[in-house]
């Protein structure tokens, strides 16, 4: 593959703006496998970011976003082609045996969105969202399919795509990815952000949460996915946080407001409890 970036510092700082804003070990990783032509498996925390670098990179290169969410059961039938049999039917009626079998043409392809990955080669970025809620079986033939970037469809032929496709792959670890996968890709740990780049994430998915309180926040959450937490929050939830605290007129934080709006930042009763109780020591009370 070509590649777009002459070093992943410009990649890094490209992806910012576009508004993600990655660590060097994730932008090098991502470098890597734009450089190589590679999928990239991310695996990691919850809500850490590993949906949204594919987003962000598919309108970096202005690349089409081709999504698949794996979920269990998921086959080929949902995430490759399968056949538009209303349309079928519909050309079946009436006509005799011989125009019968002319409807296993490209015509009546429902393409899903492997396939249609497939045919847009290196102008889609694919995101294989959640991998690991897939079954075995499913996650065999994708193997497959990231080797060749080509399948075959028996009663049309062989699909190949023009030039492989950037592919994006995250697990959540609910069950463990084969090594076969994982040696077909690059693989990276995504983590929650330090203090001072969540920091900076809220000043630019929130920029109408005033500076000082966007910091207070970024510390803030940071002490509280200290505490170990079953859950501990997301980026997202740090936004949606800091949003919160702004909606209801805060300007500085404070035990007690912290406590007050934890609904928009630990999603878990246990959770929210054991915060609860440690509030004074992941918020100080302002002087
Ligand atoms: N590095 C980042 N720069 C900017 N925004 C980020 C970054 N990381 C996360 N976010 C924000 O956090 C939200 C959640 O991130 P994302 O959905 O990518 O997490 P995830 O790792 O896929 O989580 P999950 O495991 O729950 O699917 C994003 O919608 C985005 O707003
Ligand atoms: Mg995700």
């Amino acid at each position: 593959m070509q590649h777009p970036f002459t070093s992943p510092a410009e990649l890094k700082q490209r992806l910012g703006g576009v508004s993600y804003l990655a660590d060097d070990p994730l932008a090098m990783a991502t470098f890597l496998a734009l450089g190589l032509g590679r999928p990239l498996l991310l695996e990691g925390a919850n809500g850490a970011g590993k949906t949204e670098i594919a987003k962000a990179l598919a309108a970096l290169l202005g690349r089409d976003l081709i999504r698949l969410q794996c979920y269990e059961g998921i086959d080929t039938s949902q995430a490759l082609y399968d056949w538009h049999y209303g349309r079928q039917l519909l050309a079946v009626r009436g006509s005799d045996e011989r125009e019968a079998a002319e409807v296993f043409t490209r015509e009546y392809l429902l393409s899903r969105p492997l396939l249609q990955a497939l045919e847009a080669g290196d102008r889609a970025v694919l995101l294989i969202d959640e991998l690991d809620r897939a079954d075995d079986e499913f996650e065999a033939f994708l193997l497959e399919l990231l080797s060749d970037f080509a399948v075959t469809i028996p009663e049309i032929g062989r699909v190949a795509a023009p030039a492989p496709p950037l592919v994006v792959l995250t697990s959540n670890r609910t069950r463990d990815l084969h090594s076969a996968l994982r040696r077909r890709c690059l693989y990276h740990w995504v983590v929650h952000p330090d203090a001072e780049r969540e920091f900076q994430i809220l000043r630019v998915r929130a920029p109408h949460v005033p500076e000082e309180l966007a910091r207070q926040v970024a510390a803030a959450v940071q002490r509280i996915r200290g505490l170990g937490l079953g859950n501990p929050p997301g980026v997202g939830e740090s936004i949606d946080w800091a949003g919160a605290l702004h909606l209801v007129g805060i300007a500085t934080l404070s035990p007690e407001v912290a406590g007050a709006t934890l609904s928009a930042l630990v999603k878990d009763i246990d959770d929210q409890q054991l915060v609860a109780e440690r509030i004074d020591d992941v918020v100080p009370s302002t002087p």
